[in-house]
């Protein structure tokens, strides 16, 4: 019979290796398929992640775990990664994951997963628990072997002190409601991340934030925005292009990634400079009933 619980400090690395396996082929995208990369990223945004992760047990052997490591503590919203379950009663494990995680982690309001396409169990389960498809959405690929140097048209520079207010009204208006405030990207490790913007004279007319990865060594794209008023210059991707010359020179990295809902057309944009579909997957909300 299985059994249910908080994961422990000192099996994290076990745990890491089991969502490996089963995450082989990203079927849940928002965990990466490396068992040490796993590890790793357990502890990129929690400095006690096994406060927020659960297993299922059964016969002395790990048969599911369920994670919810970028647990963001005031907002109480999460990122699941899971349900990862090696056992004939999906439904089941996934069921006793699902209590377990709330009974450790009580009055969590909202929690997000994005799950690849082919991961049918999963969306399946999620919908029977009451989360909502949000949306369809594309993870993007390009390799340092397809990328030529990008030579860019505009002036670009890093965001300097005196835009910030122009930088945060223009993520606002682009990404409401977006996982990352303007104030939180600016604090966020200047080694890893940088904030381009394209200016005209004083005014800021679109910014692109991107960060480098260490585990697995990627680059990220994670937003792109241009004035709604200076759109369709070229602006998004000269500071696309840009930011790949930082990515692959400065960096050193081999691939650089991002996700694109469907129905953006930005997605042209992102295939205009070598970007190829890598993986498609359903962003799905929960939110608890009041
Ligand atoms: C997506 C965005 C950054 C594009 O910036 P932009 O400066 O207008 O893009 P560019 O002028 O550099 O476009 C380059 C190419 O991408 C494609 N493209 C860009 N926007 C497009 C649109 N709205 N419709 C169709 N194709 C588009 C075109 O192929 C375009 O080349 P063309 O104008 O010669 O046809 C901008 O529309 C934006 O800020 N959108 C809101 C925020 C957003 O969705 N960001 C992306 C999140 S993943």
């Amino acid at each position: 019979m299985a059994t249910f619980r908080k994961a422990k400090k000192e099996e994290l690395k076990q745990i890491a290796h089991f969502i490996g396996q089963i995450n082989h082929s990203n079927l849940c995208l928002h965990c990466v398929a490396n068992a040490e990369d796993i590890y790793k990223n357990m502890y990129e945004w929690l400095d006690n992640p096994e406060d927020f992760i659960v297993v299922a047990e059964e016969d002395g052997q790990l048969v599911g775990a369920l994670c919810n490591t970028d647990y963001e503590i005031p907002d109480k919203e999460g990122w699941l990664w899971g349900p990862f379950i090696k056992h004939s009663n999906y439904t089941k494990i996934a069921n006793g994951l699902w209590d377990t995680l709330h009974n450790i982690t009580p009055g969590i309001l909202k929690l997000n997963i994005y799950v690849r396409i082919e991961n049918k169990e999963a969306i399946e389960y999620y919908a029977s628990k009451g989360f909502k498809t949000t949306s369809l959405a594309h993870l993007y690929k390009i390799e340092k072997s397809r990328f030529q140097n990008f030579q860019s048209k505009h002036s670009i520079s890093i965001l300097e002190e005196q835009d910030f207010n122009d930088f945060k009204k223009l993520h606002e208006l682009a990404f409401p409601g977006a996982y990352h405030t303007a104030q939180q990207i600016t604090e966020l490790s200047k080694e890893k991340n940088i904030i381009y913007t394209i200016k005209d004279g004083r005014y800021l007319l679109g910014y692109l934030h991107a960060e480098a990865q260490d585990a697995p060594p990627n680059g990220y794209v994670h937003f792109l925005a241009i004035d709604p008023a200076a759109r369709r210059k070229g602006l998004g991707k000269n500071l696309l292009g840009h930011s790949l010359n930082w990515f692959f020179n400065d960096k050193n990295l081999k691939t650089v990634t991002l996700t694109v809902k469907d129905d953006n057309p930005a997605r042209k944009l992102y295939e205009s400079v070598g970007f190829v579909l890598e993986y498609s997957g359903n962003g799905m909300t929960w939110k608890a009933t009041k």
